[in-house]
């Protein structure tokens, strides 16, 4: 394994997790919890935690709001790299980001998810020969033209510690060769589902502003569904988010949609009407998100993330993708996918017989504990 000298001796150690976009943040919060734990129970090393911030998101309801509502601590960094092409967008990442990660030398990189502020962490741990940590490894698409599924590719190759979310994952790491045996610099480690430790550690609070909530938005419990768009498959190709939104707009129910701020621009740029039983609001906050998800008759999505809240909180989902990393959701029959099919899509709305799921593939919601304990466990090998 690479080794950073400077920074670590047996008791004390520096980790810097790197995140720059919604989902990263959801990740990121239960490790900071399991940390916060680790470092309170005297076990060593003890863990200074550092957190840089790319500034991918900087919406106020895609990012601030979410490190409030979700107590992390604020970023020791942040990069405001802001939106970009992805090569501009990356380049930022990189400039900005490699003297901060010289200057601290960590023992560990901790990067999570696809986006691109994963890709610039693992290029540059591996430049600076700094250990590295991806939390929610293996997982895959088969596309590879989305630009999450290069991202993912990339920082897993590149990575010491996989920790992986689900068996197929640590399957699709087999297939390429990062499970073989006697590579001591590299590791896969079943941790189970971080968002599932996330969502479990703030459900019940969320849960007490559901009836303000379902005020605000002129809703009642179970009779509405949860819309959110938001991959380049999607928004990129306005013909396929008219028909998609077309289809939704004609739908029995009233649709909640937050608009991802990319969303927003391309409908209001390409003029599709958001009318019918479409109720366009701003983005969410992470409780507002996971207790209106709870209520709903069925959630539609092409966010993977969402796609696992759903199974997690037992709401049948419609997945308006062609793939998903998240084969376990389809094979236990809580996730239908539809694409941008009219027809399949209000099929899969109207079935009533989605089954009553009870299987458990993405652990048991403790995935931060195990990623934080194989973390310390490597720094006193
Ligand atoms: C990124 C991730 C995607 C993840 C998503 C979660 C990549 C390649 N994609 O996609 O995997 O599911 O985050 O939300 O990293 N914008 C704003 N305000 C913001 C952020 C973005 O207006 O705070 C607009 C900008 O016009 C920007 C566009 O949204 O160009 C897309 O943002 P970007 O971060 O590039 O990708 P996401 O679509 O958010």
């Amino acid at each position: 394994m690479r080794h950073a000298a400077s920074s670590t001796n047996a008791s004390r150690a520096t980790w810097i997790s790197v995140v720059g976009a919604r989902p990263q943040f959801v990740k990121l919060a239960p490790v900071c919890r399991a940390i916060d734990a680790h470092n309170q129970s005297g076990a060593l090393p003890l863990i200074q935690h550092e957190i840089i911030h790319t500034g991918q998101h900087y919406d106020r309801e895609i990012a601030e709001l979410l490190f409030e509502q979700m107590a992390i601590p604020q970023p020791s960094h942040n990069l405001g790299v802001g939106s970009s092409s992805h090569g501009t967008q990356l380049a930022r990442m990189l400039q900005r980001m490699e003297p901060l990660l010289r200057d601290s030398n960590p023992q560990w990189i901790i990067v999570y998810g696809d986006t691109n502020s994963t890709l610039a962490g693992a290029l540059l741990a591996a430049r600076l020969q700094i250990p590295l940590a991806h939390v929610e490894a293996g997982c895959r698409s088969g596309d590879l033209s989305m630009p999450e599924e290069q991202n993912r590719i990339v920082a897993d190759h590149l990575s010491n510690l996989l920790f992986v979310a689900s068996q197929s994952a640590a399957d699709n790491l087999k297939r390429e060769g990062l499970c073989e045996a006697g590579r001591h610099d590299r590791r896969v480690v079943f941790s189970g589902d971080v968002m599932y430790d996330a969502l479990l550690q703030h459900l019940s609070y969320a849960e007490r502003r559901l009836d303000e909530n379902l005020r605000q938005f002129e809703l009642e419990r179970g009779q509405y569904y949860l819309l959110t768009l938001h991959r380049a498959e999607n928004t990129g190709d306005r013909e396929r988010l008219a028909t998609i939104l077309r289809t939704v707009r004609s739908l029995d129910l009233p649709v909640l949609f937050p608009l991802h701020p990319r969303t927003r621009q391309v409908v209001a740029a390409s003029g599709i009407p958001l009318n019918g039983s479409l109720r366009p609001v701003p983005p969410l906050g992470f409780l507002e998100m996971i207790a209106l998800e709870k209520n709903a008759r069925k959630i539609l999505t092409d966010s993977g993330g969402v796609q696992k809240e759903a199974f997690y909180l037992g709401v049948p989902c419609v997945t308006l993708r062609e793939r998903t990393e998240w084969p376990e959701t389809v094979a236990c029959g809580a996730n239908r996918i539809v694409g941008s099919d009219p027809e399949a899509l209000r099929r899969a709305v109207k079935d009533e017989a989605f089954t009553n799921w009870q299987a458990t593939p993405y652990g048991d919601g403790k995935s931060a504990q195990t990623i934080v304990n194989h973390l310390a466990q490597a720094a006193n090998a």
